[in-house]
């Protein structure tokens, strides 16, 4: 069944109803002081989201996007794991629940959720906003800190996205190695940057030592072919952007895309991608161009002309992220 439309327009709607009778100057300022402070000292030794204001703000003007972003990571993993579905979810650094709604899209059923954060308020709002989707209203929302002392309960899928960012190198090493002993299933999602990239391949070696192989992005569990420094994996994924978004960032676009990195990787055995488009395909008269992560450890472009028929069909389909060749219907 596919639930993910229904989870977007539910959120988007919980979200409106949350800045009913904001302001919307004050919304903006409020997007405008976190953006301030997220570009500052990050990792830092309190939330940076400390009141309900922060954090309508930050879910206003976040959640879609990192909900985007999440729901496109889980669908690749998804793919790699046909006919898993989590008995168990674990949300660390949850905050308001993007990546728990992200799940309950990807996955429909209920299953016992936990969402951890050491941020109440942002608890608080997310427990609110889950109420606006029914199957989200058993969720446990939990005050926790990471550090190194973080362990988590057993669970079958731990998703950690947009939380690396702000952790010391020694609590992202921590994090990451809980999720591994605590989940069948791990899935990382960071801001699609050079850093956020260097993230999630400093967590993916982490993964990979840990006895994990890795579903998606890559299609193997061996070294990363981008040369450190050269480089950098990520994806993108269409956001509609609400009225705050243009009144915060100006412009009329309705869409913006979020550029996001990632990786998925689990305990049991994965059927990954034999290539990934790890570029936006460029369309030529009577030829696709297609820049690959293929299973041979490498990037390459290849070239798919009309001489191909049925795959230049599909190459012109193909788009940034997208498994290649497609899977069969
Ligand atoms: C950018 S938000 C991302 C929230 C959510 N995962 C999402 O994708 O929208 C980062 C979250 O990590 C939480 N966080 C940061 N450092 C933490 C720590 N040391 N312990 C627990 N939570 C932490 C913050 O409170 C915040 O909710």
């Amino acid at each position: 069944m596919n639930v993910s439309v229904s989870a977007s327009e539910l959120l988007r709607g919980a979200l409106t109803d949350l800045l009913d009778g904001l302001p919307p100057k004050q919304a903006a300022q409020a997007v405008d002081r976190l953006i301030a402070n997220y570009r500052g000292a990050t990792p830092t030794d309190a939330p940076i989201l400390r009141d309900r204001a922060d954090v309508a703000a930050y879910a206003a003007y976040r959640m879609p996007a990192t909900f985007e972003a999440v729901r496109s990571a889980l669908e690749a993993f998804a793919d790699a794991v046909p006919g898993w579905v989590p008995g168990g979810h674990v949300d660390v650094g949850g905050g308001t629940g993007a990546a728990t709604w992200a799940v309950g899209a990807t996955w429909s059923g209920q299953r016992p959720v936990t969402v951890l954060d050491w941020a109440e308020p942002a608890l608080a709002l997310g427990r609110e906003i889950a109420d606006a989707n029914p199957a989200l209203r058993d969720v446990r929302w939990q005050r926790a800190r990471i550090g190194a002392a973080l362990a988590l309960d057993a669970t079958d899928l731990v998703t950690v996205s947009y939380v690396l960012n702000e952790l010391s190198a020694a609590d992202r090493a921590a994090l990451v190695d809980a999720a591994a002993a605590a989940a069948q299933a791990v899935v990382i999602v960071e801001p699609g940057t050079p850093d956020g990239y260097a993230r999630i391949i400093e967590a993916r070696g982490r993964l990979v030592a840990a006895g994990f192989r890795i579903a998606a992005p890559c299609p193997h569990s061996a070294a990363c072919p981008i040369v450190p420094g050269t480089d950098w994996c990520h994806f993108s994924a269409r956001v509609s952007r609400s009225s705050l978004h243009r009144q915060v960032k100006g412009g009329s676009l309705a869409y913006e895309d979020e550029k996001f990195s990632y990786v998925a990787a689990a305990r049991f055995p994965v059927a990954p991608a034999s290539a990934r488009v790890v570029r936006r395909p460029q369309i030529r008269k009577g030829q696709v161009l297609l820049d690959l992560c293929g299973a041979e450890e490498r990037l390459e472009r290849t070239t798919v002309t009309k001489r191909h028929g049925e795959l230049y069909r599909a190459a012109r389909d193909a788009d940034w992220g997208d498994a290649w060749p497609p899977p069969a219907p």
